[in-house]
This record gives structure tokens, sequence and C-alpha cells, in this order.
């Protein structure tokens, strides 16, 4: 793979500033930003006052701990603007993630949020070994989903072509890829997978194509994920994170140079790690939820905000600012089976590391009495024969109950069996 680490001058000052000035930066905005959700949000006026905390309180970073949480359900409350804090006129663009139940969460933007996000997702790009010139595929959808318009816009601001090809139709994504010649694709880590099965079915070869750098991200994925892209596709596998009520993609990226957790662009949200339970901050290193405010959002600063994602704080390698580390899990996708916890991620370690098997797999969770029973649907790899695949499926059970404790049944199934996504990919069918 080529080495494609961005040239320091090609960064902008903030990402090579030193710890201290960082930190100075972040306490000027943080004020600000508190005092602009206290100011023109009534929720925030009136949690911060049932907490007994005021903007004047924040004399350094750690006093933000006496400030309340801000979760989804608040958002929920008030449906679909209550958490404006400019005037409608002034929102240039709305984005909303679907959510499992009901109302969407709604998020908006000022022309000057859209000009930040193009940029965070510029230097998010450029983190990953994409550069002015490139031509960029986009695969991740376009619409309400913040995936394909925040990449796509991000791609521009760095002087790239863009392709915004959304998510869908598998064939015609690896026609464009073979005919455009995209030095970089942007997609999710489990439609990845699905564009390079069409290309295999084509009889397409993957390593041979003109791809560089995958950036992947809106689902948990493991490094085992990042080994089979690499050596699939000859090409980086990057992790990029965010979420809608922050910003959108590009809240942090990986260095394609390290590819060691999460750049979190510290200039732009304060992250905190805090025990889910307790909601007390933890210290860096430790693992808990995490939890983020926007220092310069200005239709829809978040203070606190609890994204039920699980990792911890890392110091800076490759950048200064902070990292986080690969993100695993969600609290969410827990799944308590007889009394362990486990999330789908372990699940698929353990099947990469399973050459008969494919990453293509789903958790169904059933209930017999008062038990619920874990069976994993797994894909047998198409080249790979019936009933080794079998024998392989019955030893990924037992790997399961001996690194997780955890008794499940494991169904091989044949290829193409598992439901694929053109988005973010459905881990976990609940039939209880
Ligand atoms: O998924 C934004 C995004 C688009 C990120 C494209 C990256 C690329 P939401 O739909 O609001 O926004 O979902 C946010 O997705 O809280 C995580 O649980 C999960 N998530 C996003 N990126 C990652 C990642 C977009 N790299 C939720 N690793 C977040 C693990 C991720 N989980």
């Amino acid at each position: 793979m080529e080495d494609l680490a961005p040239r320091p001058e090609t960064l902008e000052p903030i990402e090579r500033a030193p710890v201290g000035q960082l930190r100075e930066l972040q306490l000027e905005r943080l004020r600000w930003s508190v005092r602009h959700a206290y100011d023109n949000v009534p929720h925030y006026r009136r949690s911060f006052e049932t907490a007994g905390a005021h903007p004047d309180d924040l004399r350094t970073l750690d006093d933000l701990a006496r400030f309340p949480f801000t979760v989804k359900d608040d958002l929920r409350a008030n449906y679909p603007f209550g958490m404006f804090a400019v005037p409608r006129e002034q929102i240039a663009r709305v984005h909303a993630s679907s959510g499992t139940t009901g109302r969407p969460t709604v998020v908006g933007y000022t022309r000057d949020d859209l000009r930040t996000w193009s940029r965070l997702m510029a230097r998010s790009i450029r983190a990953s070994g994409g550069k002015p010139g490139d031509v960029v595929h986009v695969a991740y959808g376009y619409g309400l989903f913040t995936g394909g318009l925040g990449a796509h816009y991000g791609a521009e601001e760095l002087g790239c072509t863009v392709v915004p090809v959304s998510g869908g139709m598998t064939e015609r994504q690896v026609l464009l890829i073979n005919d455009f010649k995209p030095d970089v694709i942007m997609v999710t880590p489990s439609y990845m997978l699905a564009i390079v099965d069409e290309m295999e079915r084509q009889g397409v070869d993957p390593r041979a194509s003109s791809l560089k750098v995958g950036i992947f991200g809106a689902e948990p994925w493991t490094e085992d994920m990042r080994r089979e892209l690499e050596q699939r596709l000859d090409m980086h596998a990057v992790d990029i994170y965010g979420l809608s009520e922050v910003m959108g993609p590009g809240v942090a990226n990986e260095c394609v140079e390290t590819k060691d957790g999460l750049h979190v662009w510290e200039d732009h949200f304060y992250p905190e790690i805090v025990d889910p339970v307790t909601g007390d901050v933890l210290p860096d290193g430790e693992l808990g939820e995490l939890v983020f405010t926007s220092l310069t959002k200005k239709a829809m600063p978040v203070i606190r905000y609890r994204t039920r994602d699980l990792t911890r704080l890392l110091p800076g390698t490759a950048r200064p600012m902070r990292r986080i580390e690969k993100i695993t899990g969600r609290a969410d996708d827990m799944l308590i089976v007889r009394g362990v916890n486990l999330f789908p991620t372990q699940i698929e370690e353990l099947i990469l590391r399973t050459p008969e098997l494919s990453p293509h797999f789903q958790c169904v969770l059933t209930r017999e009495g008062r038990l619920d029973d874990l069976t994993v649907k797994v894909e047998r790899r198409p080249n790979a024969d019936p009933d080794a695949a079998r024998q392989a499926g019955d030893l990924l059970a037992q790997r399961v109950k001996n690194t997780i404790g955890v008794t499940i049944a494991v169904d091989v199934i044949e290829p193409e069996q598992v439901e694929r996504s053109m988005g973010k990919m459905r881990r976990i069918i609940d039939a209880r």
C-alpha cells in the first residue's frame, strides 16, 4: 500500500498546535457555547437552572462537569425545531436520524455551521490520506442521513472530484469504480463488503482497482474487518466517526499513518468519558460512555450530549489532539445472553478468524421460557466447502464459549442469504 501520510505543511496550524494552546482555545469556545445555549434555547436555560448551573460558573474546562447531560429524549421532546438557538430563517439545512421508534431526531445548521462541517470533513479526508485532485466516490446515503452530504461537501472543500453515487445499485457502484477510477471511497464498511463481493462476482479483481483508501464509518467495525478490507482491496481502511446530534461524520477521524484510534477534532468538540451508570467523569484511559459538547455550533449547540457509544480517551499520536479508541459497541447494541454481556463486534472478530466463514452475519435473539438465546447466522465463504464450513461453525460456537463465556448456536448458511445493507448494517434481529 502506498504511503499516504499528508505532508505536515498541508495541515491546519491548529492540528499541530501544542496541547496547552488547544486547551485555552477550548475554554474560550466552551464559555461561548454554553452561554449561547443558555441565552437562546429554553430547554438549556431550564435544565441548567434545575441543576443550579450558570454559564458564569465556567472558569476551567473541568467546571463543565457541573452542567447537566443532554440525551436523545431531550431532542425528541423538543421536536422538530425546539433545540435551535437561532431563528428558523437562519437555518440553512436540516438533517434527521431515523431512530427505531417514532419521531426522527432533527438537527439544524446555519451557513457558518455548514462551512465548519465541510472544513472538518476536508480535514478528515486529508487525515485519511486523501488530497486535492483525488477522485472521491461517495457511497454513503444522500438525504436526511448526514453521511452522503457530509462527505460530499468535505471532499469538494478539499479540492477533490466528487462522484455522488449514494448507496444502493451495487452493480453500478462497481461499474463506476471501474470507469471513473476513484482514489478514495467513502461508505459504510458493511456496504463496502457487498461492493467487493459484487466485484468478485463480475470477475473484477478488487486488488487491481484504482482505490487507495476507504473512509469507513457510521457503524462499528473491528481491526479484523480492517484487515479483511485492506487485504481484499489492497488499500488503506481508515475509520471515521460522527453523529448527527453533534454534527455528522467528521467529529473524529483516524490518521492513515498510524491507524491507532480516531483523533477528536477538539478545536470544535469537547469530549468527556463518563460512567454510564453514575454519570461521573472518568479519567482519560478509562472505558465509558462518550459525551460531547459542541464548541462552535451556532444553530444547534449541544451541551454534554450522551452518545451511548462506549470507548476511552487516549493521548494524541499523529496529532496532538486526543484520540478515542475504535468504538466497538453502543450501549444500545449490548446483548445480554444468559447474564453475559456481549457486542456483535466480538462475534465479528471471531468470525473473521475463521477462514471458512464470511463477514456476512446477523445475531438473532429468541426467548425460550425466561431465558434468551442467541443464534449467529453466518454465511460460509463462497469458496469454502459446505461441510468444512459447518464444522467451522461448531468451532466458532466453541470459541465464543471459551472467550466470551456464553453458549450460543451458530447456523452456517449459504452465501447471499444475509440481507445486504446499503448503509448501516442491522446486526441484531430481536425475535423475542
Ligand atoms: O452515522 C454519521 C456518520 C456518517 C459517521 C458517515 C461516519 C460516517 P448517525 O446516523 O446519527 O450519524 O449515527 C451515529 O453511529 O453514535 C455511533 O453509534 C455510530 N457510528 C458512527 N460512526 C461510527 C464509527 C452517522 N466509526 C451513530 N464506529 C454513533 C462505530 C459509529 N460506530
